[in-house]
């Protein structure tokens, strides 16, 4: 198949590219660049030992995307394309929807006049809000505390909708957990700017160095050691999880959601431990005050993917964090 990715160039679009290239699949990426750099073409070449073709726009460019659609015979596509930081999208609101709700009213207009129905959404378990009950299985209410969550639910709306007008429309919304890790070749990974927010890429450059220190947001949480408890899945997983999405939403017509998730949360003192485990390094890390807004604990059941999509996580919270320190070394070598 024909496949466009947008945001084919970030952190889970980049590990989705080399999976749908190694099953045979035709990937053609459009990115616009603003959380991710162009090296990773090369990075990916590296991997893949052939050029992806890469369109450089941005998704609300509704032509471009017509273009692009039309000109490449796509088959289906994969929505990564959107902005993700969470405390960001709380002071920047505006950017947030114009960016995820806007992008994607394009993409389907796009989609729409060129007549390609099959898509795979990049949604979050953000969109559960505060755990009501665990493990978070898909009938779990949503809700959203933040304008990144919302502008999420917002689209999982709007994409419901658009389903039920037009049976050909055939549509997964892909809830991902925690996606950590790297391939296995550590050439390419996630690469936030500047401080990472989220645990695993701020342990991962103390490991390597680059930081001090990690400070655990609390350890008083209702939790085994008192720390918070995530459902971290390796980006390589989450990537293979797609593939199975593009399988299933060839032959199911309508809407749907599934987590992508490996069913089973970890503590940050444990992810520390695994970390130093992987690395051979110690982690120096504070205990401080909770960080606002978290959670203690928030894991997924695994079974609808499972049964839907016959697939299921297959990698050790080791591997998770063997990878990412590799891809961290590796990342310390660029400029
Ligand atoms: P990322 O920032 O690494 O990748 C997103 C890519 O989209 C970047 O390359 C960026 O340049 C591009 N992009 C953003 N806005 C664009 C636009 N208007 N036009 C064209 N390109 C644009 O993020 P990621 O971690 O790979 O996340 C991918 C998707 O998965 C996002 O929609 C995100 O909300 C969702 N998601 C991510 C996580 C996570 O923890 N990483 C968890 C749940 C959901
Ligand atoms: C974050 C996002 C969430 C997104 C999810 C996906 C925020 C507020 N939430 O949540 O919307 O869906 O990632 O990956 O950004 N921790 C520390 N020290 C740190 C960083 C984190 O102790 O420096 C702890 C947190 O308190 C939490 C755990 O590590 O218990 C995981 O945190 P993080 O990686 O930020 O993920 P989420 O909180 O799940």
């Amino acid at each position: 198949m024909n496949i466009l990715l947008t945001g084919g160039a970030g952190y889970i679009g980049s590990h989705t590219a080399v999976v749908l290239t190694e099953a045979g699949h035709n990937v053609i990426i459009l990115d616009n660049f603003c959380n991710s750099d162009r090296s990773v073409l090369e990075r990916l070449k590296q991997i893949l030992q052939k050029d992806l073709i890469c369109i450089e726009g941005d998704v609300r460019n509704t032509d471009l995307l017509t273009q692009a659609l039309q000109e490449h015979k796509i088959d289906a596509v994969i929505h990564f394309a959107g902005l993700k930081a969470v405390g960001e999208s709380v002071t920047m609101p505006v950017e947030y929807y114009a960016n995820n709700v806007q992008g994607t009213i394009s993409l389907l207009e796009a989609m729409k006049v060129s007549n390609i129905k099959n898509l795979v959404f990049s949604s979050s378990a953000t969109v559960y809000g505060d755990p009501q009950y665990l493990p978070i299985d898909e009938n779990h209410p949503t809700s959203a505390t933040n304008a990144y969550g919302r502008s999420k639910l917002h689209i999982e709306e709007m994409l419901k909708d658009v389903a039920n007008s037009d049976p050909a429309w055939k549509i997964i919304c892909l809830r991902y957990f925690n996606p950590v890790g790297a391939h296995e070749s550590g050439f390419i990974g996630e690469d936030p700017n500047g401080i990472p927010n989220n645990l695993v890429p701020y342990i991962a450059q103390v490991a390597v160095g680059k930081l001090p220190k990690l400070n655990v947001y609390g350890n008083d949480y209702p939790t085994l050691d008192g720390t918070g408890v995530r459902d971290y899945i390796h980006v390589m997983d989450l990537a293979e999880g797609h593939l199975a999405a593009l399988n299933y939403v060839a032959d199911h017509s309508g809407w749907i959601a599934i987590n992508l998730g490996t069913g089973k949360g970890y503590s940050v003192l444990e992810m520390i431990e695994a970390f130093e485990g992987a690395s051979g390094n110690k982690i120096p890390f504070n205990i401080v005050t909770r960080r606002v807004g978290d959670i203690a604990s928030c894991y997924s059941t695994a079974e609808k993917a499972s049964q839907l999509l016959s697939w299921q996580a297959k990698r050790s919270i080791q591997d998770m964090c063997s990878s990412g320190y590799k891809w961290q070394n590796y990342r310390s070598t660029l400029a």
